[in-house]
């Protein structure tokens, strides 16, 4: 049998992780046949919570589970840590200007990049759910000087997910046969979602759609569908969110034979787009190491948009930077 691998989740007693958890514990994460050791963090107030949530684990007596970690310490929680999930996050409160959120956050995760640096595994895969993803995911490899950047990333997963599922619908065709999908730039409502290399059923996707429909219904609808789900579910998506962190790890993990997926990373400075930023690019994923596609064309329109949301997350990275190392 495998040792076991420790998965560290913080956020652990929120919306997202009430879905998240059991299906890591289940095995869809990692594999059937991997044990898992669940590493959980939360701030005190939502110790008790956690404690209920772990119930409900141990109430599931998952043949995959090794044990479990409680605690308010990132330090404890980040311990050897081969996989961390970092969901949690300080949301908007009333009054919050877009700054104001941007540094509370930068707070958490200084001191999380940092414990990651001081705790986890050599080898640690971190990704960062928690708003505003990219520019968390920048913060905590900052703040992580003895593990490569590259080690950090940002779920755009789900927006690529999402953009799957509007075109697939469009087309009439089922979301497997949509490949090719890709988001660029930030989890916000400046990200891109690009179908100018993408095929539906092996046909390209251009010759299905209008590019009136592209530009007037499919790329607001994929950036605004977070907002749509608030309005419709008076909650954030959580479950959605879930899976796609399932996917995002298990794919970096495990490899995606080829398809092509979107991750938020570390900007080597292809395509143009300002290295140190954490960006979204497509992907492919092979022996636990992603790589960026190269070589795709990027006509003007393209272009124009991908520099959009570059441009918002180098106003980001501006907005902390006084409190980065
Ligand atoms: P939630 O509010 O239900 O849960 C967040 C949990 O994090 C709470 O239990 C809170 O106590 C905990 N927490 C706050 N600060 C913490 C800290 N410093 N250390 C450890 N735990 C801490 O929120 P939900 O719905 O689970 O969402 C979590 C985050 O994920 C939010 O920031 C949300 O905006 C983001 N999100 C990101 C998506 C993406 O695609 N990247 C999609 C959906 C949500």
């Amino acid at each position: 049998a495998k040792a076991p691998v420790r998965v560290a989740v913080t956020g652990a007693a929120g919306q997202i992780s009430y879905s998240l958890l059991f299906r890591i514990a289940a095995g869809e994460m990692l594999g059937k046949d991997q044990p898992v050791i669940l590493q959980l963090l939360e701030i005190t107030p939502a110790l008790e919570a956690l404690k209920g949530v772990v119930m409900e684990l141990e109430d599931c007596a998952f043949p995959l589970v090794q044990g479990f970690v409680q605690t308010d310490d990132p330090n404890v929680a980040f311990k050897d840590a081969d996989y961390c999930l970092l969901v949690g996050a300080r949301p908007r409160g009333p009054g919050m200007e877009r700054k104001d959120l941007l540094e509370a956050n930068a707070a958490i995760f200084s001191v999380q990049g940092k414990a990651i640096n001081d705790n986890a595994s050599r080898d640690v895969k971190v990704l960062v759910v928690g708003n505003p993803a990219n520019t968390n995911a920048l913060i905590a490899y900052r703040n992580a000087p003895d593990l490569k950047p590259g080690q950090f990333t940002a779920m755009t997963r789900l927006d690529h997910n999402r953009a799957i599922a509007q075109l697939a619908e469009k087309t009439g065709q089922h979301s497997t046969d949509v490949d090719g999908m890709i988001i660029w730039g930030n989890h916000s409502a400046t990200q891109y979602p690009d179908v100018h290399h993408t095929t539906v059923d092996g046909r390209k996707a251009l010759d299905l759609v209008d590019m009136d429909w592209l530009t007037s219904t499919f790329i607001p609808n994929v950036q605004q569908r977070g907002a749509a789900i608030i309005k419709a579910r008076g909650l954030s998506s959580a479950a959605s969110a879930a899976n796609a962190a399932i996917e995002h790890m298990r794919d970096w993990a495990l490899g995606t034979n080829g398809k092509i997926v979107s991750m938020g990373i570390h900007s080597d400075g292809s395509y143009g787009i300002a290295e140190g930023l954490i960006y979204s690019f497509p992907v492919t994923c092979e022996n636990g190491q992603y790589s960026i596609v190269q070589g795709l064309d990027i006509n003007d329109f393209s272009r124009d948009l991908m520099s959009k949301t570059e441009k918002e997350l180098e106003e980001e990275r501006a907005g902390v930077a006084h409190l980065l190392p």
